[in-house]
């Protein structure tokens, strides 16, 4: 598969096109942004972390039934993946209450919910991707209704699969963020990433945090997070 221009520039990826057009490869940078861009910086060695992880949860959750866009693993940064047409939601499950949550009820970080909860943000940087109920995506022809139904149905087996995975890694699987794609035919597929960056992952022992959240809340040790959690999924995968 031939490397062709560069279609976009995201925050921590660019995605290339391909001499076919049902295919694009993906390139993972070190870059780390959080709200919303405001904070800048670099996390060394990110890249080639997300990109196996986040192939290595794909590859897992299309055993357990889930379709995503993954299709091969081209190098340590790059990644051959199926073209889609995003869905602009951020579709956020949520096992424990942390972060936006947290801030937004007043509950504090570390509480269980009683079952697991799923939110959508509209994906849009002008406006600060504001939360977004599923009857305004419908009605905002974002997503069909039938499309939001096959979202939270994949969305929750995501979780459960990953949730029973990373409790095999010694890891509390608390929220993570997931994007969902259109393929040419209109099927609905796992889309992004799957890593540290968009996930919060909590050691189970002590608690300590292995994410993201460590560069978002200035809490150091930013690259010892990300490798350890890669150490555990490769042991464990
Ligand atoms: P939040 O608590 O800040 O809403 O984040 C919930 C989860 O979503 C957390 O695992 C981090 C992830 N996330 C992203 O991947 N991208 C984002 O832009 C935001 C705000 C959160
Ligand atoms: N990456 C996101 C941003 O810069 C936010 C985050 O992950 O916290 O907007």
């Amino acid at each position: 598969m031939t490397k062709r221009e560069q279609l976009y520039e995201g925050k921590a990826k660019k995605v290339f096109a391909t001499d076919d057009p049902e295919f694009l490869i993906v390139s993972y940078k070190d870059d780390a942004t959080a709200f919303n861009g405001l904070k800048k910086g670099t996390i060394i060695g990110k890249g080639v972390i997300n990109n196996r992880m986040s192939n290595l949860l794909m590859q897992r959750l299309e055993k357990a039934g889930i379709p995503t866009h993954f299709i091969k693993e081209l190098s340590d940064r790059e990644t051959l993946v199926k073209k889609v047409s995003i869905v602009p939601l951020e579709v956020i499950v949520r096992n424990i209450a942390a972060g936006s949550f947290s801030k937004r009820y007043g509950v504090e970080e570390g509480f269980v919910f009683e079952t697991p909860t799923i939110e959508f943000s509209y994906k849009n940087d002008e406006l600060g991707d504001p939360l977004m109920d599923e009857y305004h995506a419908i009605a905002m022809k974002i997503a069909t209704e039938e499309e939001i139904e096959t979202i939270k149905k994949y969305a929750f087996g995501i979780n459960e699969q990953l949730k029973a995975f990373w409790a095999e890694c010694g890891v509390i699987l608390v929220d993570f963020k997931l994007e969902f794609g259109r393929l040419m035919d209109g099927k609905i597929v796992l889309a992004d990433e799957i890593s540290p960056d968009t996930s919060r992952l909590w050691d189970s022992k002590t608690g300590e945090k292995l994410d993201k959240d460590r560069f978002r809340r200035d809490l150091g040790g930013v690259e010892d997070a990300y490798a350890e959690v890669m150490k555990r999924l490769t042991e464990h995968i």
